[in-house]
């Protein structure tokens, strides 16, 4: 008797499952810490919690979870397009960023077509390209960890149906300048996705280039900035003829109400948004300034910031941190990272004195 398991797809078997930034709770009963002394800096989240006006609005909407939300959560979707400067027909909405990613893989990737990603990188893109049946066409950044525009332009296909750009870039802070996503964008017919999840904390975005390009896609999120990880909104700029496609085949009511109302909330917190950009320039600075004697420590423009450990290694160091009670991101786990790389979210003053003093006393053991 065949069993239902050999029905999984072969493309499926390749894939590297995606690995999360631990838990409070699982660093609390695997070491023995009271949670009320862990921090959490593995995972880029906001560290001032939520905007309390979203929180209010959580609240305010209990009453209504019985319901349905509107299938498209237009509401939000047109707040957002005002917050980007864009029309609504230029906006689609997802469940998280990864979710808007999802949808976009139904739409362009199958069986034999190509997905450039320059690595290291944030991994989702890679695991929704493989699940779709498509062939990750991994390129290997260059050691400033900047996209080399070069490889990625001679790695295009006739098959080739998106190119994964982050700016910032997951794990190591720095943006893909203009010039080199213009180069990019013009090289080819396939979409570029710009991943845009840590853009309120640079110097700029270039969302305004979607207006220019028909192949351009700019993916944003409300996990990051505005507070919201844990109730997942994200969505994305794209050109108008995507938009019909989009909507024909994305998850309906995908965005609940609970996360349209705290969307809307925290769009409208101008002071908490105010208040998260300042803690991360901030922050960013003093961790820089504190590790850089200790360590290599690149330059970012994101809500994080990578350091280099070597010799030692990632895995060891990041270990003697968690028996410290705080948790930060060893990046082994990202492809072409090595092993002495280490990715640490800014936190609330206190938090990052307190990284920096542990850090500091490991490195010099
Ligand atoms: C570069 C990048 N893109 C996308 C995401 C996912 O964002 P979302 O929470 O909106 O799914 C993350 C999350 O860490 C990220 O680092």
């Amino acid at each position: 008797m065949t069993h239902a398991k050999e029905f999984i797809k072969a493309s499926i078997k390749g894939i590297k499952e995606y690995v999360p930034g631990k838990s409070t709770e699982e660093i609390a009963v695997g070491y023995g810490i009271e949670s009320g002394n862990i921090i959490k800096l593995g995972s880029n989240e906001n560290p001032l919690g939520p905007s309390p006006m979203a929180v209010e609005a959580v609240h305010n909407m209990a009453g209504t979870i019985s319901v349905y939300p509107s299938v498209d959560a237009a509401e939000l979707k047109r707040a957002l397009a005002d917050y980007v400067g864009y029309p609504e027909d230029n906006v689609v909405l997802g469940a998280g960023m990864d979710g808007v990613v999802d949808t976009l893989m139904r739409l362009f990737v199958q069986p034999g077509t190509d997905v450039i990603i320059p690595t290291p990188t944030f991994s989702y893109f890679g695991i929704a390209v493989g699940s779709a049946g498509g062939v990750p066409v991994y390129v290997k950044r260059q050691p400033d960890y900047s996209v080399d525009t070069d490889s990625v332009i001679s790695a295009l296909s006739d098959s080739t149906r998106f190119i994964y750009l982050v700016s910032p870039n997951n794990p190591s802070g720095n943006t893909v300048p203009e010039a080199d996503v213009r180069k990019i964008v013009e090289s080819t017919r396939a979409l570029v996705f710009l991943d845009e999840a840590y853009v309120e904390f640079a110097n700029r975005s270039l969302t305004g280039l979607v207006t220019e390009y028909d192949n351009l896609i700019v993916g944003r999120t409300m996990s990051k900035a505005m507070g919201l990880a844990g109730l997942r909104v994200g969505y994305a700029v794209v050109p108008q003829w995507i938009i019909g496609q989009y909507m024909k085949v994305t998850t309906p009511f995908a965005i609940s109400r609970i996360s349209v109302a705290a969307g809307l909330a925290a769009l409208q917190d101008t002071d908490y948004r105010k208040r998260t950009i300042e803690n991360v320039l901030t922050g960013r600075q003093f961790l820089s300034d504190g590790l850089s004697g200790h360590c290599r420590v690149f330059p970012s423009e994101a809500n994080f910031i990578m350091i280099d450990v070597s010799p030692k290694k990632s895995k060891d160091v990041t270990e003697a941190l968690l028996e410290l009670g705080i948790i930060v991101r060893d990046c082994t786990s990202f492809r072409d990272a090595g092993e002495s790389l280490i990715r640490i979210t800014v936190g609330t003053p206190t938090q990052n004195t307190r990284l920096v003093d542990a850090i500091t006393r490991i490195l010099q053991l």
